[in-house]
């Protein structure tokens, strides 16, 4: 879903050398896109039938961080996300703060509902009454790390669990777990089942990794792995982790354990025009375009 997003954000970064453009542009992209059915406009509603959205961006140089949890209507929460990261108190605002500092910022609002958005929510209800709920309904996030020169951020966004109970948080917009930056060492994002992804601290846990000298790629197999032998040890399976990471070396690369086929991944550099990588599941082997 992102590799238009990806494009663009790519000759803005390559032009401009803004970073934090670039995770604006790539992500504004699929949030106004409302075939994108999980993150910003045309989201997946709450259990009441509303989109509540989550976002947070991460800036490795600074080491600030905003976020915005569980807000309604806001049309580009990665704006008051990157926004929000200028500051150093009051960074991480949920629910109606959130909405208020975006009026106060002048961003625009809007209906995150479409047409769509609510038939599916409908179909979802009309099927509860048949069977008893279950916890998990499907999600999608947007992960977006740039880099230019030494300085590295990461950006999220997502409307998160479909069905999810109205005020539940996930992984996004919580630092170390939906993402992590650190433009000497580099960044990592998560996407997934929220709750499963903050039990592992796991974009923290990448760039800990990268810190120790691995590069992207095997920082995150290893982060992956280690926690998910850390929660068979508890007795839980986790049922849907993907991981994506940036070393400030160059390196890139990510890690699933998607057991139903490959999760894919955008990938641009002066070398390599965006495109769709691919990881493997079960092998977490790296595979460029085709
Ligand atoms: N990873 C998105 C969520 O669980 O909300």
């Amino acid at each position: 879903m992102s590799l238009d997003g990806v494009k663009a954000a790519y000759e803005l970064l390559k032009n401009s050398g803004d970073v934090s453009g670039a995770v604006k542009k790539a992500i504004n992209t699929v949030e106004d896109n409302p075939e994108f059915s999980s993150v910003g406009y045309g989201g997946l509603p709450n259990r009441e039938g509303d989109v509540e959205l989550d976002a947070a961006y991460m800036d490795g140089s600074t080491g600030y961080y905003g976020g915005i949890l569980g807000a309604k209507g806001i049309a580009n929460p990665i704006d008051a996300a990157i926004e929000l990261s200028k500051r150093h108190m009051n960074c991480l605002l949920s629910g109606t703060g959130a909405e208020h500092f975006a009026r106060l910022q002048g961003f625009r609002f809007q209906n995150m509902l479409t047409r769509e958005s609510k038939k599916r929510w409908e179909e979802e209800l009309a099927k509860e009454r048949e069977q008893l709920p279950g916890a998990y309904r499907g999600h999608d996030t947007v992960c977006v790390i740039a880099a230019r020169e030494k300085h590295i951020a990461a950006g999220v966004s997502t409307s998160g669990l479909f069905m999810k109970d109205p005020g539940r948080i996930g992984d996004s917009p919580i630092v170390g777990a939906g993402l992590y930056a650190d433009s000497a060492v580099g960044a990592a994002s998560a996407t997934g089942v929220g709750e499963d992804i903050i039990r592992g601290c796991l974009s923290y846990e990448v760039v800990r990794l990268m810190e120790q000298g691995r590069p992207a790629q095997e920082a995150c197999k290893e982060a992956l792995a280690a926690y998910l032998a850390r929660m068979s040890r508890k007795g839980f399976t986790p049922k849907d982790v993907s991981l994506i990471a940036l070393g400030a070396d160059g390196s890139f690369g990510g890690a699933t354990n998607l057991k139903d086929g490959d999760f894919t991944f955008v990938y641009a550099d002066e070398t390599h025009p965006a495109a769709v990588w691919t990881i493997a599941g079960g092998v977490q082997k790296l595979q460029g375009p085709a």
